[in-house]
């Protein structure tokens, strides 16, 4: 084959990938917004720009999470680490759910580097922008760490096959967990399970349940950058969908349901209003006051975590928190069925 087919062909493959995420972000938006109460998946927040804009959240002073979590990773990273490995001291790959720019996995790699000397990295994300920096950042700073990206849907896509690389520590952090309905995280952590080995291991960053004020303050900013990040959603439809949403039309909300235990994101409509999605040939109708559902952000007590983690195959057995238990980190090992306590007891006895 001489060069120019091959150009031809990979920009053919090229092509046919953009096409299936574009349906893809089709299908769920058509899902969403036909809708009585419409919504919108918290995965298409995260295009270039939506991945951008997360990263100017994590520096934001409200924004307590990233801080919190970073600092419980500097403190304890060889400690969680050397408990990751267990009693046989074990070489660990690492692979990541939703792992973003990777910067504050950059804490727990530079521990098992100096522990192990080098290591695999898998981060997994559906932003192909997140990846190349997560790459970039960890081949500047660590070199001896090889990183091979992923880049998949998590929730839709249960056909992903996570690599066998030996032991491995998996890490779902940055409180992405309380994206979902507590079943909905059942069930990711189940799939997650089901990827792994008995032995393999689990960390797992959870904002834990505090105050409304300093919640509400973490997802209203004052700069306004959360508020750009949600509606960045709606650009996202205007460029990949031909949808002609106004986003002065719509108002940023954050509120913290108390009975749900989440803060909610929310999209609202400052107007009667048509919004045209020229990809799907649909119009949907907007009441004054309506609004697109775009985010719940689960808030746990260590009780939650422990069940949650029972209930998809894991057994907890460490967590550490910063000074005022705002934010967790819990170490779950994946344990073979015939250990495995029985979670439904462990529920009634609590
Ligand atoms: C809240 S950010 C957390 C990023 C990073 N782990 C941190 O702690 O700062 C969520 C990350 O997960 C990715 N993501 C969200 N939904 C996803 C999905 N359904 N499948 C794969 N990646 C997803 C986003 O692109 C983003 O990088």
């Amino acid at each position: 084959m001489n060069s120019c087919s091959v150009m031809d062909n990979l920009a053919t493959q090229a092509t046919a990938i953009r096409a299936r995420e574009i349906a893809a972000v089709a299908n769920a938006v058509l899902a969403g917004l036909s809708d009585k109460k419409k919504s919108l998946p918290a995965w298409l927040f995260y295009d270039a720009a939506g991945s951008r804009l997360f990263e100017a959240i994590t520096r934001l002073p409200e924004y307590y999470l990233t801080a919190l979590e970073h600092s419980i990773f500097s403190q304890y990273a060889q400690e969680m680490i050397s408990a990751a490995a267990g009693l046989d001291n074990n070489q660990l790959s690492v692979l990541e759910l939703g792992a973003g720019s990777a910067s504050k996995t950059l804490v727990l790699l530079r521990a098992l580097i100096s522990r192990q000397g080098h290591a695999i990295y898998l981060p997994i994300d559906v932003s192909e922008a997140a990846l190349q920096s997560a790459k970039k950042n960890v081949h500047a700073a660590l070199p001896a760490v090889d990183v091979q990206p992923i880049c998949s849907e998590i929730t839709q896509e249960k056909s992903l096959e996570l690599p066998q690389t030996g032991r491995r520590l998996a890490l779902y952090i940055g409180s992405s967990i309380g994206n979902f309905d507590p079943e909905d995280a059942v069930e990711l952590l189940q799939w997650l399970n089901s990827q792994l080995q008995p032995g393999d291991a689990l960390l797992l960053g959870t904002d834990m349940v505090k105050d409304a004020a300093p919640l509400l303050a973490a997802y209203n900013d004052l700069a306004g950058v959360t508020a750009a990040f949600n509606k960045n959603i709606l650009a996202r439809l205007n460029r990949e969908l031909g949808a002609d949403f106004a986003l002065d039309a719509f108002e940023h909300r954050a509120v913290w349901n108390v009975a749900k235990c989440r803060m909610e994101m929310h999209l609202e409509s400052q107007r009667q209003q048509t919004v045209r999605v020229e990809a799907l040939d649909r119009d949907f109708e907007f009441r004054r006051g309506e609004s697109i559902h775009t985010e719940n952000s689960y808030k746990f007590s260590s009780e939650d975590v422990a069940n949650m983690l029972l209930k998809s195959g894991f057994v907890l057995e460490q967590s550490w928190y910063d000074p005022d238990d705002w934010f967790g980190v819990h170490l779950a090992r994946v344990v073979d069925s015939v250990t495995m306590p029985d979670a439904d007891a462990n529920e009634e006895a609590a």
